[in-house]
């Protein structure tokens, strides 16, 4: 799994306890992969989690290890616009994207950004304001 834009690490770490799968946790911002790296080792995951300091997916480490089955983005709409190309590109086949933390009024630029590349919409809600979109690759 890969978690971009991972924050405190509360996805990546949940994702990984739940699925009992490893994620790879990316942040622009040192200080959240220095927090999300702690977290993880106090939720007992570390050795599911691994955190990488680095904008966007283009890392050669994020790359090396896909393709991924699950993508998930907490991240507003500009930034994943920019991401669309190649995150469709490490997604596995049938594999799944998650958008969160979008305004409800950007989400079809979201989906239309995503569709382009070949991720298809499977589901779609708002909760508290927020819009999450679930897309799936085809084989
Ligand atoms: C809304 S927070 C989400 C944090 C966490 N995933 C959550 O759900 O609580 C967005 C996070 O994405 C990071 N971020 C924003 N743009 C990014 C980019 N282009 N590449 C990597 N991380 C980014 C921010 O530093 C921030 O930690």
């Amino acid at each position: 799994m890969l978690d971009v834009g991972t924050g405190t690490g509360v996805l990546a770490i949940a994702a990984a306890r739940y699925l009992h799968r490893r994620v790879i946790a990316t942040d622009v911002d040192k200080v959240a992969v220095r927090v999300a790296i702690e977290n993880a080792r106090l939720n007992r995951i570390a050795p599911l989690f691994r955190a990488i300091h680095t904008p966007g997916i283009r890392a050669n480490a994020i790359r090396r290890a896909a393709p991924y089955g699950l993508i998930f983005a907490n991240i507003l709409l500009p930034p994943l616009k920019l991401m669309a190309r190649p995150m469709a590109r490490l997604v596995a086949p049938h594999g799944r994207v998650i958008l969160s933390g979008l305004l409800p009024e950007h989400a079809n630029a979201a989906i239309a950004a995503y569709r382009a590349q070949g991720l298809i919409l499977e589901r779609r809600f708002v909760l508290d304001g927020w819009a999450t979109l679930t897309l799936r690759r085809g084989a």
